[in-house]
């Protein structure tokens, strides 16, 4: 069996665009409230492996979340009705190595803190997951903001005045507390743009080794992405596993080496991760595309390569 070196932080960033596109007009949820909740780990003094785990946790705490449709309920901040994305995303992740771990901080990260209390879980799994669901609102509100400011400082003192509003109930008091006094400069809020965030996390990436996974490992760990992928259209239901299982056997009846075929199976599953940007209407239309429509279904294989390519390990799969 053939093995990789990856690093996994700089593998669930990148691919979690995935995850981020389901909700196509929330770009980047994944990542802004992994960059929120890192950033009141740190002000807490959280140690280093606890605020890694904190942030890839935080980064595929909607994993569950498999269509447009579900996506658009959790927009709502008083909303209960979260479906059962929690459970989902948590089974997804129990199964997979290096991120096993993080299970629980998905399974709660819709929870309140007045629930979690009575919870069997250890405090920095608590404090974890009620730091993620208190990012995500945050984040929600912020995007629920845009829509009436397009300027995000117009509406941080609204959000700030809600998120207090639920200290005690929704959130540990000092979660909320190092949010306040975090959140009150504009840095804080003009750091959550796409470009800044990308800086964020690369620093954050950097500070880790790459580690050296088995193939059958690492494809556990990309198949979260595929099958999100897969579940977009119903066209294409399995269609990015038929695609690696096909290209891999051509590479073997061509006689090339178990890496290379290794990497056309991973190249299989991931090749059309940049359909995840073309809007459903699009996808799923049943008459002829117009030229323009036709354009933004072109680029898919591009987006692709996008989002793949900055990822150490995976050059050849990204071309
Ligand atoms: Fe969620
Ligand atoms: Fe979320
Ligand atoms: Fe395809």
């Amino acid at each position: 069996m053939s093995k990789f070196n990856i690093n996994i932080y700089e593998v669930i960033f990148s691919l979690s665009d995935a995850v981020d596109l389901v909700g196509v007009d929330q770009i980047y949820h994944g990542k802004r409230v992994a960059y929120i909740a890192a950033e009141c780990g740190k002000a807490l003094n959280w140690d280093d492996d606890r605020l890694d785990d904190l942030f890839l946790a935080a980064i595929l705490h909607d994993c569950g979340v498999s269509n447009t449709a579900i996506h658009s309920k959790l927009t709502n901040f008083e909303g209960k009705n979260v479906g059962n994305h929690c459970d989902k995303g948590a089974d997804l992740l129990q199964k997979r190595p290096m991120l096993a771990h993080l299970e629980n901080y998905v399974m709660y990260h819709h929870t309140p803190w007045t629930e979690l209390l009575g919870l069997d879980l250890s405090e920095a799994v608590k404090f974890g997951a009620n730091c993620i669901y208190m990012a995500d609102r945050v984040d929600i509100l912020a995007l629920n903001g845009l829509e009436s400011d397009p300027n995000i400082l117009g509406s941080r003192e609204q959000i700030r005045r809600k998120i207090k509003a639920k200290a005690g109930r929704w959130f540990h008091y000092d979660l909320v507390d190092i949010f306040l006094q975090i959140s009150a400069p504009e840095s804080f809020w003009l750091s959550m743009e796409q470009a800044q965030l990308s800086g964020y996390a690369s620093s954050l990436i950097q500070h880790h080794s790459t580690q050296e996974i088995d193939f059958q490992e690492l494809k556990k760990i990309i198949l979260i992405f595929s099958q999100i992928v897969d579940a977009k259209s119903t066209f294409t239901t399995q269609h990015s596993d038929g695609v690696a299982n096909l290209s891999r056997t051509l590479g073997e009846l061509f006689k090339l080496s178990e890496h290379q075929c290794d990497k056309l199976e991973l190249a299989g599953l991931l090749h059309d991760l940049g359909k995840l940007r073309v809007p459903d209407e699009i996808l799923d239309k049943p008459g002829k595309l117009t030229q323009s429509e036709y354009y933004i279904v072109q680029r898919h294989s591009f987006d692709s390569y996008d989002i793949l390519k900055n990822i150490t390990g995976f050059e050849d799969i990204a071309k």
